[in-house]
């Protein structure tokens, strides 16, 4: 099993979409150019979605026409649909994702459609994507528990997740997006999906609302994931996700594998100090790890 672990750094979209006051688009970019300067080997910048939806990225455009682009480094940004994807590569970008969710009751206040319907959509989006030689992830929202549902089985799970798949999604990102899951429950689902699919094209996404995402992202470093998906300082969540806090903190999750003696690419100090400085932009709380190893320098 291989000792490196690709993070999919997600705080300049999951991280910003959430933030209820608006953040200049010099902010947004120079966050995005900051991690690519530490070592994150992909930095998913934006979302091409419908501005009312999520009102905070409705500067899409600009910021992902702004960013500086780091040779070596890939920017996926979100698309919902046809629409998204021609905006997306109308400003240049390469990578996308496109994302459902194993809930019904969530991906019709996310999205507003069922998730086959969802499917249906991104099929022109994929068979777009294809001609184009864009590079598709495909999310599955509420692996371990939806906000208005409750219990998720994980057979939906997996039904998704193999139909995103073979529509075309090279990586498949599991997302917790309300923080429910717990290790063994994590696991459990994670080994699921991957009975069907290539455990190197399987992602993880955990929020941290009830402080068990580093304990599953370890149980599923032990089942074989090596894509992690984490936001800088922990910030993130989705509004259409209530009460859901951010994702996993970047910092906690590269220190945490520094010390099992993986590898990331990640320069720990650099991320701290992007940390430091995009809370304060935001007025929010620094991460655990962020704050330690400022202070120990
Ligand atoms: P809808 O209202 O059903 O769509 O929204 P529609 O096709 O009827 O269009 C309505 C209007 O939106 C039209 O404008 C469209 O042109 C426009 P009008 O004619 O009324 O002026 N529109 C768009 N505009 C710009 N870009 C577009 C676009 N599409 C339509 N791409 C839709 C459906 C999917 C568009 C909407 O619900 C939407 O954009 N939702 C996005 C929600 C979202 O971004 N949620 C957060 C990301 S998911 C997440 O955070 C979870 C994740 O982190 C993993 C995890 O944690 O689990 C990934
Ligand atoms: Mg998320």
């Amino acid at each position: 099993m291989s000792n490196h672990v690709t993070i999919v750094e997600v705080g300049p979209r999951d991280g910003l979409q959430n933030e209820p006051y608006t953040i200049p688009t010099e902010v947004k970019v120079e966050l995005i150019d900051r991690l690519a300067g530490c070592g994150l080997g992909v930095v998913e910048a934006t979302s091409f979605v419908a501005a009312p939806a999520i009102p905070q990225l409705a500067d899409a455009e600009e910021v992902f026409g702004r960013i500086e682009r780091k040779t070596g480094v890939r920017y996926p940004v979100l698309v919902p649909n046809l629409k998204g994807y021609e905006r997306a590569r109308a400003v240049g970008a390469e990578e996308i994702a496109v994302f459902t969710a194993a809930s019904e009751a969530f991906n019709r206040k996310n999205i507003n459609c069922s998730i086959a319907e969802s499917l249906e959509r991104f099929t022109p989006v994929l068979e777009k994507a294809q001609t184009d030689g864009v590079r598709v992830r495909g999310y599955v929202s509420t692996v371990l528990g939806c906000p208005y549902q409750g219990d998720v089985p994980v057979s939906e799970v997996v039904r998704v997740a193999e139909a995103l798949h073979e529509a075309g999604c090279v990586e498949i990102s599991l997302g917790d997006t309300i923080g429910v899951g717990t290790p063994s429950k994590a696991r459990a689902m994670f080994e699921a999906v991957a009975t069907s699919i290539p455990m190197e094209q399987l992602a993880v996404h955990f929020h941290d609302t009830y402080g068990q995402a580093l304990a599953n992202i370890y149980a599923c470093l032990e089942a074989g994931v090596r894509v992690i998906d984490s936001s800088v300082a922990g910030l993130g969540g989705c509004p259409y996700a209530r009460g859901a806090t951010g994702n996993v903190a970047t910092e906690d999750v590269v220190f945490m594998l520094d010390g099992m003696g993986m590898t990331t690419g990640v320069d720990l100090d650099s991320l701290a100090r992007t940390g430091d400085w995009i809370a304060g932009e935001l007025g929010r709380p620094r991460s655990r790890a962020g704050q330690a190893i400022l202070k120990r320098n």
